[in-house]
């Protein structure tokens, strides 16, 4: 995706002084664009306990970047292995959902144990952050190619009618490095003058659809109308929706994906109005050691503010303001677990395929265990 004519990217150095890392702080989008410095491991940390960045592979990508910076701190008590280390522990625990942030972890622990001596510890793990981008980057190419497949069939079709995706929550260039991974295929459909045009689910608590995607879609000029989170089923039921696409953040060896909470109802929506629901995600958000998502993947649950509270603009001025009477108890899970027989097909970097073990194990089979 572009930015008003400029290649755009959600986490980069600080031109002039590399020790320094830039994100965009997304709980601001779409009033502010703020450009938001880490400076200190722990501003990666907060950043992405606090939201400024969210998304899993984006999530993964800070903490890589996080790493970094705690190389790069001068002290006196401790050896730069074990900051790094030790900053890795704390960061960790930050989002327990998304699994792109302990693979990132561990993936530049690899390159810590690697290391033989301190002195060039930091420009390794600078190099590995750049590297977990790029590939990032280059994976939602892949997945957006993949998927504009799905949308040019539809658009066949409907013959120059405008093919609807329905979408949940941000997994656009917001939540990866850039392109998206469930936006890619539109953006790209978009790019070859196909009609497509978004319905942008409004994903309370925290609005990433109102917020993020609609920012998003509206900076490149991508059609798209804004609806609250109840309104998909309505829509399907009106054959107003040809397909839905997704992210995740996380999906089991069987094909069952954790995304933002609500995915799960409208995949029900979606199979009892038959309309394909797919799931867009990099190899890197597979959690290839578990196999029932509704018993093994950690679901996190946020503040209830989240819930009691709601920002935005009133005139010049933006606001909090709360909503609910302070003596009502509120929970605040924040994704739920659809289950594979809901899902048509997942959109990887490595092709299309059913949410199965056996399917995905056909595209990485390089995680078949000896037992497959
Ligand atoms: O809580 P968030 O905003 O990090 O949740 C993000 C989502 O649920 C996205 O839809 C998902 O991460 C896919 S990211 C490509």
């Amino acid at each position: 995706m572009r930015k008003t004519g400029h290649e755009f990217r959600t986490i980069w150095q600080k031109p002039g002084n590399p020790e320094i890392v830039q994100i965009i702080d997304q709980r601001r989008l779409p009033h502010e664009y703020v450009v938001h410095d880490l400076s200190r491991w722990q501003d990666g940390a907060e950043a992405i306990s606090r939201m400024l960045v969210r998304g899993a592979p984006l999530i993964g990508a800070t903490a890589a970047w996080s790493l970094y910076l705690a190389a790069l701190e001068k002290s006196a008590a401790d050896s730069p292995k074990t900051r790094v280390r030790q900053a890795a522990a704390v960061i960790r625990e930050t989002r327990p959902t998304a699994v792109n942030l302990g693979w990132a972890i561990e993936r530049v622990l690899k390159v810590v144990a690697q290391s033989a001596d301190d002195l060039h510890l930091a420009a390794r793990l600078e190099k590995e952050a750049h590297a977990i981008c790029a590939e990032d980057i280059e994976i939602s190419r892949s997945i957006g190619n993949h998927g504009l497949g799905i949308i040019e069939q539809l658009a066949e079709h409907k013959r120059g009618a405008p093919v609807n995706v329905l979408t949940h929550c941000n997994a656009g260039a917001l939540a990866t490095i850039n392109y998206g991974t469930a936006t890619a295929p539109i953006y790209f459909a978009h790019a070859r003058d196909i009609d497509v045009h978004v319905w942008v689910d409004e994903t309370r608590p925290r609005n990433q659809g109102s917020q993020l995607t609609a920012w998003e879609l509206a900076e490149n000029n991508v059609p798209h109308t804004l609806i609250v989170d109840n309104a998909g089923g309505h829509l399907m039921q009106h054959g107003l929706v040809d397909v839905v696409i997704t992210g995740t953040d996380r999906t089991t060896r069987t094909g069952d994906v954790a995304n933002k909470i609500g995915t799960y109802l409208k995949a029900l929506a979606a199979h009892d109005n038959k309309i394909p629901f797919y799931v867009a995600l990099p190899s890197t958000t597979i959690d290839w050691s578990i196999r029932d998502g509704l018993v093994e993947i950690p679901i996190e649950e946020r503040a209830p503010e989240e819930v009691s509270q709601v920002y935005g603009r009133a005139g010049d001025s933006l606001l909090t303001v709360n909503t609910v009477a302070s003596k009502t108890g509120i929970s605040n899970f924040a994704f739920d677990v659809t289950p594979s027989r809901l899902v048509t097909g997942l959109i990887t970097e490595r092709g299309i395929c059913a949410a199965s073990e056996e399917a995905l194990l056909e595209l990485f089979p390089e995680f078949r265990k000896p037992a497959d």
